[in-house]
């Protein structure tokens, strides 16, 4: 059974069952507190909190996850940067039992996995946190049949989900290994946790389950790893098999950068980007240990898209500018690796004593240079000069790991904060557009990092080609006109009477900060911005595209 077919078959299931299935939200979250989406449930957030859903109370999706958490797992049989999770979903509608019996039916009725080689945990309790033990999961569980010591109780650091980002819904979960493998996680949404990790219990519970694909399809398809099946093996054929671990990491990173980038990611030394900029360099240096030629990884995505083109079609229309991403990102990294050998060598030379560097210092080298150990330690030869004690270097970099795990998953903040240029642009390109679409621009949303930002606005159509240029260049011209940026206090009501334009969602306090360019543009916000238009530099629409009935989304950067 392919992969598609198990797609199809778990969403005619649960549609079947009553749920409403929902397209794939994207990669990057709305949630600022987390830098990318890592699971089904992220986007149906606010609907375990009360507010209503508007697809109902049961719902089912196939969603495009990326992990960053699992980065340093790759290569084992089955941890992944980028997946995809089947889940389904229950906002105060169904709770244990009927989430229970779905999965049970959906996995050993209807793809007939054997129910001998399974096992189920469920959560042991915690004292801390004052949660019982979920005695009505086993409960279940041995109803439908599974004898007591296939079933296995563990603490909150196995059994207990969520939230996701800083705050959020969480609760005990139950999870079906299949043959040793956890394939599908069952969270019952019981609680509330806020930012000081304290849980209240929520008024209504909710169901939420997550089953990544590529492990159901190494179980049905009875691999060896999730690299054997077919939404890998493709890729795999492509690399030479004589590490098998640094194969793997290539075909994972290489399909994990043809997502990113086809959300609009670019490579860059900060949040997404440096992840995507972190996958790509790294199947560039297992690419290196493999003794692969430059650009070897332009073929490898093309497989990547091949395997992926019918169920997202965007990758195809996307195609030329993910290879062209993906070959710079190669080269630039590349070429650069003379200019950082020699950086090395001259560091080597300065940090010896004795005639040989330690472990520790060799990671300092690494962590400046990327040069690898292996690399360190003959350049090193070259001078006379010895390594010691390198299970130092090994140690160093499980504590980077650590340190960077915890932070990756957290958004840093950068952008929004500090990008007073991309605000300020966010306004231009806003009155640009009531300028030359009319006035029933209204912006609806918008993103910024210190990269690019993401403009959401009302409009029925898509832009022409001569509008997107009209726009830009009008934004270019009043950037080039080096307006001021003033700034003034003053009520709501006089700010909207002198014509302060207002993001219609926000509540604003009573006193608000008005920005504004010359009478190009005026509008109540908190900033930050810059002192003139010019500090702006030139400004490039990127993309634009329909993000929802009469909405449109533009990308945009400055250069
Ligand atoms: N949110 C849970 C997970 O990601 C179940 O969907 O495992």
């Amino acid at each position: 059974m392919d992969s598609k077919d198990l797609r199809k078959d778990f969403l005619f299931f649960f549609e079947k069952k009553g749920h409403k299935i929902v397209p794939s939200s994207s990669l990057i979250p709305t949630d600022p507190s987390v830098l990318f989406t890592t699971a089904g449930m992220q986007q149906f957030k606010p609907y375990y909190l009360g507010e209503k859903s508007p697809y109902g109370e049961r719902v089912a999706s196939c969603q495009k996850c990326f992990r960053t958490s699992d980065i340093d797992e790759v290569g084992d049989k089955d941890h992944l940067t980028f997946l995809e999770m089947l889940g389904n979903f229950s906002f105060g509608d169904y709770f244990k039992t009927e989430a229970i019996k779905l999965a049970y039916e959906f996995l050993f009725k209807k793809l007939r996995m054997p129910l001998g080689s399974a096992v189920f945990t469920v959560f042991a309790g915690d004292k801390d946190k004052d949660v019982p033990e979920d005695k009505e999961s086993i409960e279940i569980w041995k109803r439908l049949g599974i004898p007591e010591n296939k079933i296995k109780k563990y603490g909150k650091e196995d059994n207990f989900w969520g939230p996701t980002g800083e705050q959020g819904p969480c609760g005990p979960n139950t999870e079906i290994h299949i043959q040793g493998t956890e394939v599908w996680n069952l969270v019952f949404n019981e609680y509330y946790q806020d930012r000081d990790k304290k849980l209240t219990p929520l008024e209504q519970k909710g169901v939420d389950t997550g089953m990544g694909l590529e492990r159901l399809a190494m179980v049905v398809q009875n691999k060896p790893s999730v690299f054997e099946t077919d939404l890998f093996e493709p890729i795999l054929r492509e690399i030479p098999d004589s590490n098998v671990k640094t194969q793997r990491i290539i075909a994972d990173h290489i399909k994990g950068a043809v997502f990113l980038i086809s959300e609009g990611i670019l490579p860059s030394n900060i949040e997404r980007g440096s992840i995507l900029r972190k996958i790509i360099r790294g199947a560039s240096d297992a690419g290196r240990i493999l003794r692969l030629s430059e650009n070897f990884l332009i073929p490898l995505a093309q497989k990547v898209m091949e395997i992926y083109k019918e169920t997202y079609p965007d990758l195809k229309s996307k195609e030329t500018d993910i290879l062209t991403v993906i070959q710079n990102e190669e080269e630039d990294y590349r070429k650069s690796e003379v200019a950082r050998e020699r950086i090395a060598q001259k560091l080597i030379t300065k940090s010896q004593e004795g005639g040989s560097i330690t472990g520790a210092v060799a990671y300092d080298i690494f962590s400046t240079t990327r040069i690898g150990i292996d690399r360190i330690k003959e350049l090193a030869g070259e001078q006379g000069i010895k390594l010691t004690d390198p299970e130092r270097f090994f140690s160093r970099e499980r504590e980077f790991r650590g340190i960077s795990r915890a932070g990756a998953e957290k958004k840093f903040g950068g952008g929004g904060k500090f990008s007073p240029e991309l605000h300020t642009a966010t306004h231009l390109l806003h009155a640009a557009l009531r300028k030359i679409l009319g006035e029933h621009v209204k912006q609806m949303g918008s993103d910024i990092t210190s990269e690019r930002l993401r403009f959401d606005f009302s409009h029925p159509q898509k832009m022409t080609g001569e509008e997107i240029k009209k726009v830009e260049d009008l934004v270019n011209q009043k950037i080039e006109e080096d307006l001021e940026i003033k700034k003034e206090k003053m009520s709501y009501e006089k700010a909207v009477k002198t014509g302060a334009l207002a993001f219609f969602k926000e509540k604003y306090p009573r006193i608000v900060t008005v920005y504004s360019a010359d009478d190009f543009s005026k509008e109540i916000c908190g900033g930050p911005h810059v002192k003139r238009t010019s500090e702006l530099g030139k400004f490039k629409i990127i993309k634009e595209e329909s993000c929802g009935a009469g909405t449109r989304r533009i990308r945009a950067i400055l250069t």
